[in-house]
């Protein structure tokens, strides 16, 4: 039977799009952890700290709990209250629209570069008012936004640079690390991430008055330092001199970090072996777009995306993606824009405003890329594509 009508899978197990990796290492780093005396906030997350700062080569790093407090701690960090606008992209995953709404700000959206998908600086350009305070760019999939116009349109304007790197860690721009590039740089280490804490998230920066307020903010806005202090009955006093959260991360999983972090240019190296390879594959196959990158970014790719051409979309994406799955091809869509989500919708936002991201949205899909997939997994990836193409396009 040839394989355009056989119905066994081309994966003979379930290959989900993403997956974290842990070894031996990283769990005796956890054990060694949990036997310290601190669980919270100890030395791991100060070593922590220090080895994303060799990474990123950002002066400044405060882990916190997940990406999205991060977002909300470079967010309030940077004042933004009510009625300040933030320019961000549509294609993203809600928290970098959300940070801005718990500071009681208003996300405006600006339409995407219709081939990198990546925030469009024209764009931003266009949504600045008077009331904008700062742009939070999210480097989609890992691929670096074009920092460098988007720094430039901060500094004509004087409003905050904020990036959202929680897909581009181990990413380089014109040869430096994703991190200190922009006034604050979050990541996420949620499991499908390159590398994980379980969850966890930092901030990058080399602004030390950001880093002040940023440690302050992970614990409530509580400080014991004597030049902050309104009152000092007694050694070990605090005051609460704002609104903060807790938003710290324990040492185990700082543990963790450090131990996936020695790890980041594998996982790097081998999340590029598998790009290059779709990207080789894909390019031969006519019904199917691929994201371009620019020079620039020398990424390390968090998400693979395929995006289907007018004979596939006439079928329909949700048809392709139900016979994806039935190859056992793990499969998401990244991303809905923003404001389709309700809760968007209920605060006024109407379809329409980013035509490029909405037409992106409704041709992707994402397919499985993470560290462990062996060539043959790759290689059945691809195979299992090309036979529901054909079979679609037949
Ligand atoms: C672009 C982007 N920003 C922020 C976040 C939030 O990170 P976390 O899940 O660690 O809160 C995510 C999570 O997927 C993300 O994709």
């Amino acid at each position: 039977m040839s394989e355009k009508t056989t119905n066994t899978p081309v994966l003979d197990v379930f290959i989900p799009y993403g997956k974290q990796y842990i070894d031996e290492d990283d769990i005796e780093a956890v054990s060694k952890a949990l036997r310290n005396p601190y669980l919270t906030t100890g030395p791991e997350v100060d070593a922590f700290e220090r080895a994303l700062c060799q990474e990123t080569h950002a002066k400044f790093a405060v882990v916190v709990s997940s990406g999205t407090a991060a977002l909300h701690a470079a967010c309030a960090a940077i004042g933004i209250k009510p009625g300040d606008e933030v320019i961000t992209t549509p294609i993203t995953f809600a928290a970098s629209a959300n940070c801005i709404l718990y500071c009681g700000g208003i996300p405006v959206f600006a339409d995407i570069d219709s081939e990198t998908w990546n925030i469009d600086p024209k764009e931003i350009r266009r949504k600045i008012t008077k009331k904008t305070r700062a742009v939070i760019a999210v480097d989609f999939t890992g691929q670096a936004v074009q920092i460098d116009e988007i720094r430039q349109i901060c500094k004509e304007n004087d409003i905050y640079f904020i990036e959202d790197a929680a897909h581009a860690l181990g990413t380089k721009y014109k040869g430096h690390p994703v991190g200190s590039l922009a006034d604050l740089t979050t990541f996420s280490f949620h499991p499908v991430k390159t590398i994980t804490c379980g969850e966890g998230g930092a901030i990058t920066t080399n602004d030390e008055e950001l880093y002040r307020k940023l440690k302050l903010f992970r614990s409530h806005d509580i400080t014991r330092d004597p030049s902050q202090l309104t009152q000092c009955p007694y050694n070990g006093y605090n005051e609460q001199i704002g609104l903060g959260f807790n938003y710290r991360m324990t040492d185990f999983q700082a543990a963790l970090g450090i131990s996936q972090l020695k790890k980041l240019s594998v996982f790097s190296s081998r999340r590029k072996e598998i790009v290059d390879y779709y990207n080789k594959e894909f390019s031969k196959i006519a019904q199917l777009t691929i994201q371009k990158e620019i020079d620039a970014s020398d990424t390390t790719r968090h998400l693979y995306i395929i995006r289907l051409r007018q004979d596939l979309l006439k079928v329909g994406r949700s048809e392709i993606f139900k016979a994806l799955n039935k190859e056992n091809i793990g499969l998401q869509v990244h991303y809905a824009p923003v404001y389709y989500h309700p809760y968007y919708q209920k605060l006024g936002y109407e379809k329409g405003i980013c035509p490029i991201a909405e037409s992106l949205y409704e041709e992707i899909i994402t397919i499985p890329l993470f560290y462990s997939l062996t060539n043959s997994d790759i290689e059945n990836i691809v195979r299992g594509i090309r036979k529901v193409i054909e079979q679609y396009s037949a």
